[in-house]
């Protein structure tokens, strides 16, 4: 089938890809045209897994990128708007750039196309896009709009669109669904999955994936409110790991205890330094605003979002309680990235705490392996980037630990106590055992587990 993907960032590069890989002929649109042009050259604007091969396999055969959306529209079956909806002063989605695309759209079309939204959105978005078209003179037989939520996780985006858990398709005409149905047949009915060339898959994939066709209204609700309970189930591990801490109990033992219940279940039980991205933060803003005005007053959302931002100010406090004042000292950083296996700061927590350090007056030497080039566009010359966890221990009062990457799991624990001034770790992800650090000699604060001092 033609496709077209509006928007190529961290979802419509990715999707526009993996459709390519399905055997659909792709024209990826965006309007950065140094974005077209740099994707035109091959070069692969993010970070993440699987994706660099995907461009190779498909650039200029499958996939094509274009910086004209009219002419993309004249030859595609389907455009999927994948744009980005970033939250506006009062926290509700700023739909400006939807709106801008659908009417472009509408001066384009011509003959029946079916409008997708990707991007997140709140419910109503496909009526108020059908709306835009029709005002723009598009006739109502000429299209429909469905809504296809995407739950790819940056990291893991390339696996997690070509082995979802479940496809949700809002498409309220059958003439719509038939030609989404189409698309994804591929995967529904696992033939993907067949082909010797299919990208690998995680361990316990579900394949084919179950497809569950919505109304558009109770799609776009399922994204907003999976995302929300995503983001209330770290912020409930937050909180308990909080008790935790009080009551000398350690969190670890807690979570496996409560997740090894399968009704509540192991993942996202992670307790940190908090949530971030482009998605939980402006998503909950967004998802509690439509409540509002749906006039559902939705204040378990406002505590959720509120023990995020107690959990950053937690772990200021336990910096502060390993090296008792902060100005002038030296801090070590591993991490920058909103999460491991990514290069997105965006409503990074480790970004946010390595502001706050600095105007607390610390100096700091950060590592990421993938978010250096982003951080340093935010951060300038205010943070000593290096290129190894070892290099950012080096000579540092401490070294913090603030994104979940692999590599900072598997450290030589006797190296970096050798590089450090003082062997203090704070951990913001519980990425090592207590006992483990103890018996390195470290000084070691977690998250919900008691401290251990050298
Ligand atoms: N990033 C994620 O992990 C993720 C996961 C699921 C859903 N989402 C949702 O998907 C949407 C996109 O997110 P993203 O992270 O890919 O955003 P992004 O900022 O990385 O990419 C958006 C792209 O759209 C382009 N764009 C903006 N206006 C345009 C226009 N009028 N015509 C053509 N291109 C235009 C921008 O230049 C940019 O390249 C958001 O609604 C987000 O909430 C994101």
């Amino acid at each position: 089938m033609q496709i077209s993907v509006v928007g190529s960032g961290y979802v419509g590069l990715v999707a526009g890809a993996c459709f390519a890989d399905l055997g659909h002929e792709v024209i990826l649109v965006d309007n950065d045209a140094q974005k077209i042009s740099a994707l035109k050259k091959g070069s692969v604007p993010i970070h993440e897994r699987f994706l660099p091969e995907l461009l190779e396999r498909h650039r200029g055969k499958r996939l094509k990128f274009c910086g004209n959306l009219a002419d993309a529209v004249r030859t595609s079956a389907a455009i999927f708007i994948a744009v980005g909806t970033p939250p506006n002063d009062a926290g509700e989605a700023d739909l400006s750039y939807i709106e801008s695309v659908a009417r472009e759209v509408a001066g384009a079309i011509n003959g029946y196309k079916v409008i997708v939204e990707k991007s997140t959105v709140p419910v109503y978005t496909s009526n108020w896009i059908r709306t835009v078209m029709l005002r723009n003179g598009v006739e109502p037989e000429a299209f429909d709009v469905a809504s296809n939520p995407e739950f790819l996780r940056e990291g893991t985006a390339v696996t997690d669109f070509l082995y979802p858990d479940r496809i949700v398709l809002g498409a309220d005409p059958e003439r719509c669904a038939s030609v989404l149905r189409e698309i994804y047949a591929p995967l529904t009915s696992g033939r993907y999955y067949e082909n010797k060339t299919a990208m690998p898959g995680p361990e316990r994939a579900q394949v084919p994936p179950p497809l569950i066709v919505t109304s558009a209204k109770s799609a776009e609700l399922i994204k907003h409110a999976s995302n929300a309970f995503l983001a209330m189930k770290i912020s409930f591990v937050n909180a308990v790991a909080s008790i935790c801490e009080s009551v000398g109990a350690d969190v670890q033992q807690v979570c496996q205890g409560i997740g090894t219940d399968s009704r509540i279940g192991r993942r996202f039980l992670n307790p940190g330094i908090g949530y971030g991205g482009s998605c939980f933060p402006k998503d909950l803003t967004a998802f509690r605003a439509v409540a509002r005005e749906c006039g559902y007053d939705f204040r378990l959302l406002d505590e959720v979002i509120r023990i995020n931002e107690e959990q950053r100010h937690r772990f200021l406090r336990k910096v502060r309680s390993a090296l008792w004042t902060l100005r002038g000292k030296r801090l070590g950083v591993l991490g920058l990235a909103f999460k491991g296996g990514t290069d997105d700061i965006r409503e990074s927590p480790a970004m946010l705490l390595v502001q706050t350090l600095l105007q607390e007056g610390c100096s700091v030497a950060a590592y990421d392996p993938a978010a250096i080039e982003r951080a340093r566009e935010v951060l300038c010359s205010k943070v000593d980037f290096v290129g190894s966890p070892y290099e950012a221990a080096a000579g540092a009062d401490a070294l913090l630990i603030l994104t979940e990457w692999e590599e900072f799991a598997a450290l030589d624990l006797q190296r970096l106590r050798a590089q450090l001034k003082y062997p203090i770790v704070v951990d913001g992800r519980n990425l090592y055992h207590p006992d483990t650090m103890k018996a390195h000699g470290f000084t070691y604060y977690s998250v919900g587990r008691q401290n251990h001092r050298s």
